[in-house]
């Protein structure tokens, strides 16, 4: 009998599920979406039980594509958006909105923590990773804050992906990945942090069991077997984090290749073989779904979004071709830029849209295009967009690089972004590395979580096996005579935020 194995990727915009087979190949995909809640700017909740109706309409959807039986699928993989508190009463019961990854509201929380560390230093004693406002701990300290009532009710934190792992299996658990975007994880013990938690006295066992990635934690129940179209007791592994397990799918299982996602965030990652000590919390580093690796990234916030906010606001006129044509606006916003040279005239937008979490940790940084003249086109504009976010990148590169000294001997990428042959050359020239994409790779975490799955599921032996299963899809050589002019204006882009902070700040403070 042929096996499969399904997952589901808890999205901020909707879940995505998708079944596979031995061989790798994807047989269907089905998504459902759910809706995001802003009571105020800043502040971004969810509804644990719209990620669970997400979640089982779309497997049972993507069960029902695939014809394939129930009893073929042998184990279940999850993946989900990282760092969001889902507080969970003693009747197992959700007892409010869950905050999620992009909800700032804990910024002052988080900021005591640190002076009450006497820096970050003293927090990546026990955690290794700043204290991010994004991250699930700041969350937790807030609710003590600002709900205490909701806060004394609370029995369980648990983050999304652990949310429909308890629909799916009536269990509470995590794995280390995403456990390692609390906050109040030792990435170094693959532990809770336990001395952390008892200096800011929060109960340690509000947190569920932590297991690795690839272990099974459960079985799924016959009610939840019924609603996902799956067999009851089909096992449900550990999964991941989504910005860590889709870098799983992309193969990322060994040190010294550079992982990039382009999409609404720009990501950059590579697996450690060795724990190192995280100098400044420059850098998320947190336990790889590989039990014998590190996961080292840097989450630039507005990447592909740049080009995306660039596209809805300054492209009409190609959005309406694009139209006509029935083709992509990136279709024809990417041919203007390929006929601007590398270095776009010497124009460098910076991608702060969003302020910027990783090479600078920063809210209050903006973004802005430098250097336009008479001569430049919205072309040069393009291609500087796609630039400057690849001197970003290559900046959080630099970052990991300090941390160790790794060779990298090539890139793969993934994303929205990694559609574009041009930007896959750009990144290329920036980097002077080859650069890949792999098939699976485009179902992000749900292609991981099946990976991971499927070796907690014992169809391989390990992940490095599993990622036996990938394979080339297209390649880009560096272009050795544009090195000179990109590692020029890197040098410029470099120079850019420091000259320009105070105005920034100037710019943010809130009158
Ligand atoms: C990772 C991060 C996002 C979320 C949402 O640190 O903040 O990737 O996981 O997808």
């Amino acid at each position: 009998m042929k096996k499969y194995i399904a997952a589901m990727d808890i999205g901020t915009s909707g879940c995505k599920s998708i079944i596979i087979d031995e061989a790798g190949t994807v047989v269907a995909s089905a998504a459902e979406e759910y809706p995001l809640y802003s009571p105020r700017p800043g502040w971004n909740e969810q509804d644990p039980d719209d990620w669970w109706r997400g979640a089982h309409t779309s497997l049972r959807a993507a069960v029902v594509k695939s014809g394939v039986s129930a009893d073929q699928i042998t184990v279940v993989g999850l993946s989900g958006q990282m760092h969001g508190l889902v507080a969970m009463d003693n009747s197992r019961r959700v007892i409010r909105r869950a905050f999620l990854w992009n909800d700032q509201r804990c910024a002052k929380q988080c900021a005591g923590v640190i002076d009450m560390f006497g820096g970050v230093d003293g927090i990546l004693q026990y955690t290794n990773n700043n204290l991010l406002a994004g991250y699930q701990g700041g969350k937790i300290l807030w609710l003590r804050e600002n709900e205490p009532e909701n806060y004394e009710k609370m029995a369980a934190a648990l983050l999304p992906k652990d949310y429909v792992r308890f629909k799916l299996t009536g269990d509470y658990a995590t794995e280390v990945s995403d456990a390692s975007g609390t906050g109040f994880f030792d990435v170094k013990k693959r532990d809770w942090a336990y001395g952390l938690l008892e200096k800011l006295q929060i109960q340690a066992s509000l947190f569920p069991r932590c297991v690795e990635s690839d272990v099974i934690t459960g079985t799924v129940s016959g009610e939840a077997a019924e609603l996902c179209g799956l067999k009851k007791g089909t096992p449900v592994a550990g999964g991941g984090g989504d910005s860590v397990i889709q870098t799983t799918g992309m193969g990322l299982i060994e040190e010294g290749i550079l992982g990039i996602t382009v999409g609404t965030a720009g990501i950059v990652a590579m697996g450690f073989s060795q724990y190192m000590y995280n100098s400044g919390g420059k850098l998320q580093f947190f336990c790889n779904n590989a039990g014998d690796l590190y996961h080292v990234m840097g989450v630039m916030l507005a990447g592909g979004g740049s080009y995306q906010w660039h596209r809805n606001n300054l492209c009409r006129w190609e959005t309406e071709e694009a139209k006509r044509a029935d083709l992509d606006t990136y279709h024809f916003i990417d041919e203007a830029a390929s006929l601007s040279p590398p270095g776009a005239k010497r124009l460098i937008y910076l991608p702060y849209l969003s302020g910027e979490r990783s090479p600078y940790s920063d809210p209050n940084l903006r973004a802005c295009f430098i250097g336009l003249t008479q001569t430049h086109t919205k072309g040069d504009m393009s291609r500087a967009i796609m630039e400057s976010v690849t001197y970003g990148m290559r900046q959080i590169s630099m970052a990991i690089q300090d941390l160790k000294q790794i060779g990298m001997s090539h890139i793969i990428v993934s994303g929205g972004g990694s559609y574009s042959p041009l930007w896959r050359q750009i990144i290329s020239d920036i980097f002077q590395l080859p650069v890949i994409t792999v098939s699976g790779a485009k179902d992000g975490g749900a292609f991981g979580a099946c990976l991971v799955g499927g070796v907690a599921g014992g169809i391989w032996g390990s992940l490095r096996e599993a990622c036996g299963v990938l394979s080339e899809e297209t390649r880009n050589d560096p272009n050795a005579s544009n090195r000179e002019i990109y590692d020029e204006m890197f040098s410029i882009y470099n120079d850019v935020v420091p000259a320009l902070k105070p105005i920034f700040d100037r710019l943010a403070a809130e009158k």
